[in-house]
C-alpha cells in the first residue's frame, strides 16, 4: 500500500515479440505493478510470421489498464505517473493509411524470412557493397527494408494507397505511438515518429548522421510515395505526445527505444566496453562502443544504443541472435516437450550433457555472426540413446554457443576481450541456463536482481526526459543489490570440444535450401 514519501512513478510499455509488459516504477527503478500477456503469433507458410496489428495496440491498452488497476488497488492513483517510457521489438513492420488509420496488412515480423529471394536480388544490386558502411547493416531478412519491398511488389492494398499517397511506414514503435496518441480518433494528433534506435533497424537510416539516407531510399525503390516517421531522440519530453485515452489520457509519452537499446540503458552500460546479452525470443548482445559507430568485420550490426535529447549519440556493436526463447516455445507449443517454458532448464539438468546432440536453431537461418541465410534449423547427433532431456539441453546450448560465436567475433573486431558477461531476460532466469552459458563462453555470466532490464531502461530513459534523473550518477544505487554470478565449472578440454561439435554443425547446415 502507498506509504507517505512523495514518489514519482513511471510507466513502461515493453513490446516484445510474444508478449505485451506494462511496468510500474518508481524514481529508485522500484516495480510497483506489473501486467503482461502473451499475444497470438502467425506462422502462414514455412519461414512466415506475421503478427494483427490491432492486437500489438489491444495488448498495449490491456497492459496498461491491468497494471493501473493493481496500482490503484494498491493505494496510489493514475496520476501519480509522470510519464510513460515504451519499448519494443524492433524491425517488424507496420504498414497502415493515413485516412482511415487502418493497417493495411499483418505485421511482418522480425524473423520472418520470406525476403530470402529478395535478398539475393538486392546483394546482386549496383551499390549494395556501399551499404554496410552506409546504414550498419547488411542486406538480409532481418531488418525492415525488403520487408516493405515485399509488400510492395506483393499486396494490392498497399500499392494502392501508394499511389494515392496515403501509405505510412512504420516499426512497432512507431505503430504504437501513432495509436497511443489518438490514431483515426477524430479530434486528436496522432504523432508519427521513431526513435533512431529503431529507425537504425530499418536500413533507410544513414547511421552516421541519423538521417533518411536517399541512397537507401533509392537502392530499395522507397523515395517516392511511402510515408515515412520523423526520426526524434529516444528520451525527449517533447517528441512522442500524450495518451489520447483510457486510464492513463493526458500522461506524456517521453521516451522510446527499441528494445535492445533499452536492455543497454537498462543494465547501466552507459560506457565505452559495456555489455550486455538479453534472452529473448531472440538473443542479443550489445557493446557499448561510445560516440561513434564501429563498422565490424566480423559479421557483428552497427546500431544505435540509445540517444537522449540534448547528448550525442551513443553507438553499439550487436550480435543478433534470431532464436532463443523461440526454441524453448518451439519445445513447448510444437513438441510439447514441457508444458511451460520454465521448465525447459529442469529437464536439461537431468542429464550431464546433450548426449552428442547438436540443435543448431536455425528457424530463421542463423544470423551474427554467420548470416547463412539459405539453411533452416537442423538436428545433429540423434541416436536411440537421445532422450526429450537430451534435446532440452540441446536447445539451450545452441543459444550458449551462438552467444560464443559472438563474443569471439566482438573481441576480434573490438581487439578486447570481455571478462564477465551481464545477463537479462527470460531464459536468465533460469540457473541451470545461466551455468552452461557460463561453462559454454569460460567467464563469469553476471545475472542482476531484477531482469526486466528492458522495461527498466525505457522507464529510465523517461526519467531522464522529464527531468527525474539528470545525471548517470543519479542511477548508480539502481539494481545493483542480490547480482547473481555463475562462474565456469567445466574443464577447457571439455568446453572445447563441445564448442568444436557446435562448429562442426554449423559448417555443415548451409545450402540445406538451394
Ligand atoms: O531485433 C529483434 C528484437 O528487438 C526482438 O527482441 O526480446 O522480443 O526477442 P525480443
Amino acid at each position: 500500500t502507498a506509504d507517505s514519501t512523495p514518489k514519482m512513478f513511471i510507466g513502461a510499455l515493453d513490446a516484445g515479440t510474444t508478449s505485451t509488459r506494462f511496468i510500474i516504477f518508481d524514481d529508485a527503478a522500484k516495480p510497483y505493478a506489473t501486467h503482461q500477456i502473451e499475444f497470438e503469433q502467425q506462422y502462414p507458410h514455412s519461414g512466415w510470421h506475421e503478427q494483427n496489428p490491432y492486437e500489438l495496440i489491444k495488448c498495449a491498452n490491456e497492459c496498461i489498464e491491468g497494471a493501473i488497476k493493481k496500482f490503484i488497488a494498491d493505494g496510489y492513483s493514475a496520476s501519480d505517473i509522470k510519464a510513460v517510457g515504451i519499448t519494443n521489438q524492433r524491425e517488424t513492420t507496420v504498414v497502415w493509411d493515413s485516412e482511415t488509420g487502418r493497417p493495411l496488412y499483418n505485421a511482418i515480423a522480425w524473423p520472418d524470412t520470406r525476403t530470402s529471394r529478395l535478398v539475393h536480388h538486392f546483394k546482386d544490386k549496383e551499390g549494395a557493397e556501399k551499404l554496410v558502411q552506409t546504414c550498419g547493416l547488411p542486406i538480409s531478412t532481418y531488418p525492415s527494408a525488403l520487408k516493405l519491398v515485399w509488400l510492395l511488389e506483393n499486396i494490392h492494398a498497399v500499392q494502392e494507397a501508394r499511389k494515392r499517397g496515403t501509405l505510412m511506414f512504420g516499426t512497432v514503435d512507431t505503430w504504437l505511438v501513432y495509436n497511443l496518441t489518438g490514431g483515426s480518433t477524430p479530434g486528436t494528433d496522432p504523432k508519427f515518429v521513431t526513435d533512431t534506435t529503431n529507425a537504425s533497424r530499418t536500413m533507410f537510416l544513414n547511421i552516421k548522421t541519423l538521417k533518411y539516407d536517399d541512397f537507401l531510399l533509392d537502392f530499395f525503390g522507397v523515395s517516392q510515395g511511402v510515408k515515412l516517421p520523423e526520426v526524434v531522440c529516444s528520451a525527449d519530453d517533447n517528441a512522442y505526445g500524450k495518451i489520447a485515452s483510457g486510464v492513463l489520457a493526458g500522461t506524456p509519452i517521453a521516451s522510446c527505444l527499441g528494445d535492445q537499446s533499452a536492455a543497454l540503458v537498462g543494465q547501466r552500460a552507459f560506457s565505452v566496453g559495456m555489455g550486455k546479452n538479453t534472452y529473448g525470443t531472440g538473443l542479443f548482445l550489445l557493446y557499448n562502443t561510445g560516440e561513434e559507430p564501429v563498422f565490424s568485420e566480423n559479421g557483428l550490426l552497427t546500431t544505435v544504443g540509445y540517444h537522449f535529447k540534448g547528448e550525442k549519440p551513443i553507438y553499439a556493436l550487436e550480435g543478433s541472435i534470431a532464436v532463443g526463447g523461440a526454441a524453448v516455445k518451439f519445445l513447448r507449443d510444437n513438441l510439447q516437450l514441457i508444458a511451460e517454458s520454465d521448465e525447459v532448464g529442469q529437464l536439461a539438468a537431468k542429464v550431464p550433457d546433450a548426449g552428442g546432440v547438436i540443435f543448431v536453431t536455425a528457424f530463421s537461418g542463423l544470423f551474427a555472426p554467420y548470416w547463412i541465410d539459405d539453411t533452416q534449423g537442423t538436428i545433429y547427433g540423434i541416436t536411440n540413446y537421445t532422450t526429450r532431456e537430451h534435446i532440452a539441453r540441446a536447445t539451450i546450448e545452441a543459444t550458449c554457443y551462438q552467444t560464443r560465436a559472438v563474443l569471439e567475433a566482438m573481441a576480434k573486431d573490438s581487439g578486447y576481450e570481455l571478462k564477465m558477461l551481464k545477463v537479462d531476460g527470460g531464459m536468465s532466469n533460469s540457473d541451470v541456463c545461466m551455468q552452461i552459458q557460463s561453462d559454454i563462453v569460460g567467464i563469469d555470466v553476471v545475472r542482476p536482481q531484477y531482469r526486466e532490464t528492458t522495461a527498466l531502461g525505457a522507464a529510465i530513459a523517461a526519467g531522464f526526459a522529464v527531468g527525474i534523473y539528470t545525471d548517470f550518477n543519479d542511477l548508480k544505487n539502481i539494481n545493483t543489490e542480490g547480482e547473481t554470478t555463475f562462474k565456469p565449472s567445466i574443464t577447457e578440454k571439455k568446453r572445447e570440444k563441445l564448442y568444436s561439435l557446435w562448429q562442426r554443425a554449423v559448417s555443415r547446415c548451409g545450402g540445406w535450401l538451394q
